[in-house]
């Protein structure tokens, strides 16, 4: 049988399920991989304590990165900084890289990938984006013949969680958090789940295997679920949608646009249906039309899984490392993508006033679908302003932000206004 010999970094959520698999049941790594993976170091600043098996444990995680011995280096710590030094230091070694850290990937991977071609080794990432789920062995080689047209996901476990919470027990925005951190789902800071950071740092990574665009999470626009309110879930549910935080890519004539924004997704979409804090990844292609991918997006034993299964790969040979010679397409810089769009506003309760919101819109040669005006909500006096639903033609972000600060500066017009887009999916 091959043997493969690894040192790992990082003992926490990911690294403990890792080394746990891995020393108490190899067995099915073995029979199912055909490879004896055997832990010759770990890295834990807090030394043998933290780690509960019989491995050797050293505090200075450099020195894992250069251990003569080690075939494949697994940094499991997170962040960018001493991530990034163990990686390089690990390949200029000539070592094999196993990562789970999206937040590294999504803005040093161009670097990364460079360095290690050079030193011939590969860096394994499918931990990255969506945990346990195997989309980047999809995208890499289930799909490796077809060209990718769009993607979709449901990238982010907590913000589905949420929302999910949100649409099947009325829970408000607040409660439904506390709950997700009461089960552990939410880091005590749960910001860069909430604010979507997380989720368009893995769409940046989808976009570089899907479209061959550079890993540049910097060029991807991305919003949060902060301001979808319990009525938005009603409106959205009365006109037969689904509110998710959809991570969506798309090329056009060699044009990229990633996003991860709030999304209205209908109700006949498969999208639609994924619940609780699962994750799945609609990859449409040319020729061959949509699959989806679903299943757990984090946790320690899925995460733990996506990087074993890296550690296998790589004891077979691994990919053809991504060349990061080909030309790459470029990211959109407009933002041009259309979508048909939800606005959510609250009109002067007087003749003419909604009227006058919809010629504005047709000044703007903005198409209305539908004009719905709601029921009076308990937290508006009826004397004043009644709520109205628009559902727009497709515009562009940028349309639909310069529409929205428009709308808002009417007089007739309360609060701010929201927006979200609809996914057009064909
Ligand atoms: N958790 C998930 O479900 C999940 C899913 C997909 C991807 N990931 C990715 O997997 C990676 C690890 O996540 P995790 O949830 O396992 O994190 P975690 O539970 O916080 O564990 C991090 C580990 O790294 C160590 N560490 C952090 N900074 C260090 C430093 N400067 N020097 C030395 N050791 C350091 C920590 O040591 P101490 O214990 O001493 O602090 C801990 O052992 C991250 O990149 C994350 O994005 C996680």
């Amino acid at each position: 049988m091959k043997s493969l010999k690894i040192g790992v970094c990082g003992v926490g959520n990911v690294g403990g399920a890792v080394i746990e698999n891995l020393t108490l049941s190899p067995d099915t790594v073995e029979f199912n991989g055909g490879v004896k993976i055997e832990i010759l170091q770990v890295g834990a600043r807090k030394g043998k304590s933290a780690v509960p098996y019989n491995v050797e444990v050293s505090t200075d995680l450099m020195e894992v990165s250069q251990n003569p011995d080690i075939d494949v280096f697994v940094e499991l710590i997170g962040g960018c900084e001493l991530a990034k030094e163990l990686i390089e230091k690990s390949i200029k070694n000539g070592k094999n890289i196993v990562t789970a850290n999206k937040a590294l990937i999504s803005t040093h991977g161009d670097e990364l990938f460079n360095l290690a071609k050079e030193n011939g080794v590969q860096i394994g990432f499918e931990a990255s984006v969506a945990g346990g789920t195997p989309v980047i062995k999809a995208l890499r080689e289930g799909l490796v013949a077809n060209k990718v047209k769009w993607f979709a996901g449901i990238l982010n476990g907590t913000t589905n969680y949420i929302l999910s919470k949100m649409t099947d027990e009325n829970s408000s925005f607040e409660d439904a958090l506390k709950q997700a951190q009461n089960l552990g789902l939410a880091e005590a800071d749960p910001t860069m789940d909430v604010d979507g950071t997380d989720a368009a740092q893995k769409a940046s990574i989808l976009s570089a295997l899907a479209f061959n665009t550079p890993f540049d999470f910097s060029s991807v626009a991305y919003g949060g679920i902060e301001k979808i309110s319990s009525d938005d879930i009603l409106y959205a549910e009365q006109l037969g949608y689904s509110i998710k935080h959809i991570a969506y890519g798309s090329i056009e004539n060699g044009e990229v646009n990633v996003s991860a924004y709030p999304t209205f997704v209908s109700k006949d979409q498969l999208l639609s249906q994924v619940g609780q804090q699962m994750n799945a990844l609609e990859i449409y292609c040319e020729d061959i039309g949509s699959t989806v991918y679903y299943g757990p997006g984090a946790g320690p034993k899925p995460t733990a899984s996506a990087v074993i299964a890296d550690l296998v790969d790589i004891s077979n040979g691994g990919w053809p490392v991504l060349d990061n010679n080909s030309k790459k397409n470029q990211f959109s810089k407009q933002g041009n993508e259309k979508f048909s769009r939800y606005f959510n506003l609250e009109v002067k309760n007087e003749a003419g006033a909604i009227a006058k919101v919809s010629s504005l819109f047709a000044k703007k040669d903005i198409s209305i679908e539908a004009l719905i005006q709601k029921e009076s909500k308990q937290n508006i006096d009826p004397q004043n302003y009644v709520p109205v639903v628009i559902i727009s033609g497709k515009i562009s972000d940028l349309q639909a932000l310069a529409m929205l600060k428009e709308i808002e500066s009417m007089e007739e017009i309360n609060k701010s206004v929201k927006q979200f887009r609809i996914h057009n999916a064909i």
